[in-house]
C-alpha cells in the first residue's frame, strides 16, 4: 500500500521508435501549428537531421517553419533570451526543440516565454510558471538528459557562476518524439557522458525519498538497460540494438526523475558545472559512485537492486555487501566508457572544495529528496574523496 500520494506526470504523447522523427510535421499540424519555430543543436545541421525536420514540417499544408541553431552548450540565460526573442519575433504557434539537453532546455524556456511575461529569471524556482506556452514538441538526440519528458530546465547564470532551474509542469512538452536512429551520430565521449547522466537519473530517482511504485518501475528498468547497453553504444556507435536500449533508458530515466527527482549526485555536481564549467554528464559521473556509497545504508535492499540491475552478482552476499556493490558497479561502468574518475583530472583542487560545498548546500530542492541527511561536513568529505 502506498504510504503517500504520488503524482505522476508525463507528456500527453510520447512517440517512440526508429523513424519517429518523420512524424514531427503531422504532430505540429495536429497541435494547430501554422508557424513552427525549430530550435536545434547546431551540430545537427551537419548530420542532415535538421533538414529532415524542416522537410517534414514544410511538407504539411499551411505550415511554415523557421530554423534557429544559435544554441549554446549548457545554455546561459543570455543565449536563451535570444532564442526566446527570435521565436516571439517569428510569431510561432508551435515550437519544436531538437538536440541534447542544451537545445531542449533552450526550447523549453522559449516556449514558456511565449505566454508568460517578463524574463526567464522570473521563473527560477518551483512552480512559478503561470501557464503553458505555445504547443511544444521535443526530440532528444543524445540519450541522456530526459529533458523531453521532465518538468525541469537548467540555465547557466554567468554573473552568479551557478546553474539555476525552472521547475514547472507547464514546461512538460505536449509531444516527446524519441527516435533511436537520431543517436547514431553522437560521438563516443558524448554517448558516455550523457549515458552516465541517465544512470545518475535512474539510480537517484530509484532511491529518492519521492520514489513511488510508478517511478521505481521506470527507474530500475533504466538502470538495467544502461548496464546492458552503454558499453556497446560507446564502443560501437553503429550498434542499433545498443542505441535503442540507451534511447529507451534515457526516456525511462527521464520519467523517473520527472516524478521522483534527483538527489545527492546532482546536488554535488551542479557547483562543478557552475563554478568550473564541467559538463553535466561528466560532473554527475564523477560523483555518482561517491553519492551511492554515502547513501547506501539508507536502503540496503534498493541499493542492492541497483547493483544487480547493473549486472553485479549479489547472490550469497550480505545485504550490506550487496548494497555496496552499487557504487562499485557505477565506478566500473564509468571507467569502461572512459569518463574521468577523479575531480583533479578535470582541474579541481583542494582549494576549490570550500566553494563547492557552499554551492552544493544551496541545492535544497534536491536535498529534500535525499534518503540520508547530508550536512556540510558530509558534503565536504564526499567531495574530498572524489578529488
Ligand atoms: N531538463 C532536464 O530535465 C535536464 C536533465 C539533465 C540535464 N539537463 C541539462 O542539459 C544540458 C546537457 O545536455 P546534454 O548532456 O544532452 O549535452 P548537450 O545538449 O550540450 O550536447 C552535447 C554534445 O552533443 C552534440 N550532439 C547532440 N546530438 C548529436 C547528434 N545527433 N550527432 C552528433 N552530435 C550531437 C552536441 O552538439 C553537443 O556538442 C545541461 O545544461 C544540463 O544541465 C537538463
Ligand atoms: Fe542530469
Amino acid at each position: 500500500m502506498a504510504a503517500t500520494v504520488a503524482t505522476f506526470r508525463i507528456p500527453a504523447q510520447i512517440s517512440y521508435g526508429c523513424g519517429a522523427v518523420e512524424t514531427v510535421g503531422a504532430e505540429a499540424k495536429r497541435l494547430g501549428g501554422t508557424r513552427a519555430f525549430v530550435i536545434a543543436d547546431p551540430n545537427l545541421q551537419k548530420t542532415g537531421i535538421t533538414d529532415r525536420v524542416m522537410a517534414s514540417l514544410q511538407g504539411q499544408e499551411r505550415v511554415e517553419a523557421r530554423l534557429f541553431t544559435a544554441v549554446e552548450p549548457e545554455p546561459s540565460v543570455q543565449s536563451v533570451a535570444a532564442a526566446a526573442a527570435a521565436a516571439k519575433e517569428y510569431g510561432c504557434d508551435v515550437l519544436v526543440g531538437i538536440g541534447g539537453g542544451s537545445a531542449l532546455d533552450t526550447a523549453k524556456a522559449a516556449v514558456l516565454l511565449t505566454r508568460n511575461p517578463g524574463s526567464l529569471e522570473d521563473y527560477f524556482g518551483i512552480g512559478l510558471v503561470k501557464q503553458r506556452g505555445v504547443p511544444a514538441i521535443l526530440i532528444p538526440t543524445p540519450s541522456g538528459t530526459g529533458a523531453e519528458i521532465t518538468p525541469n530546465s537548467l540555465f547557466y547564470v554567468p554573473a552568479l557562476k551557478e546553474k539555476k532551474a525552472v521547475v514547472s509542469p507547464h514546461t512538460i512538452p505536449d509531444v516527446a518524439i524519441i527516435d533511436p536512429l537520431l543517436t547514431l551520430t553522437v560521438p563516443p565521449q558524448v554517448t558516455a557522458a550523457t549515458g552516465m547522466d541517465a544512470l545518475s537519473h535512474a539510480a537517484e530517482a530509484y532511491t529518492s525519498l519521492n520514489a513511488s511504485p510508478m517511478t521505481d518501475l521506470y527507474a530500475l528498468e533504466a538502470v538495467r538497460l544502461i548496464g546492458a547497453h552503454l558499453r556497446t553504444a560507446v564502443a560501437n556507435g553503429a550498434d542499433l540494438a545498443a542505441r535503442e536500449g540507451m534511447a529507451r533508458a534515457s526516456f525511462y530515466a527521464g520519467i523517473a526523475i520527472g516524478n521522483a527527482g534527483t538527489n545527492i549526485v546532482h546536488a554535488l555536481a551542479y557547483p562543478l558545472q557552475g563554478q568550473h564549467r564541467i559538463t553535466h554528464g561528466v560532473a554527475n559521473s564523477l560523483l555518482l559512485p561517491y553519492g551511492m556509497e554515502f547513501n547506501a545504508l539508507s536502503n540496503l535492499g534498493k541499493f542492492a537492486a541497483v547493483a544487480e540491475a547493473l549486472g553485479e552478482p549479489i547472490v550469497g552476499l550480505s545485504p550490506r555487501a550487496a548494497a555496496a556493490k552499487s557504487a562499485e558497479a557505477c565506478r566500473l561502468l564509468s571507467m569502461d566508457v572512459g569518463i574521468p574518475q577523479r575531480m583533479r583530472e578535470v582541474g579541481i583542487r583542494s582549494e576549490h572544495v570550500d566553494l563547492l560545498v557552499e554551492g552544493a548546500m544551496k541545492m535544497t530542492r534536491l536535498w529534500a529528496n535525499n534518503p540520508r541527511q547530508v550536512r556540510a561536513e558530509d558534503a565536504r568529505a564526499i567531495l574530498e574523496k572524489a578529488l
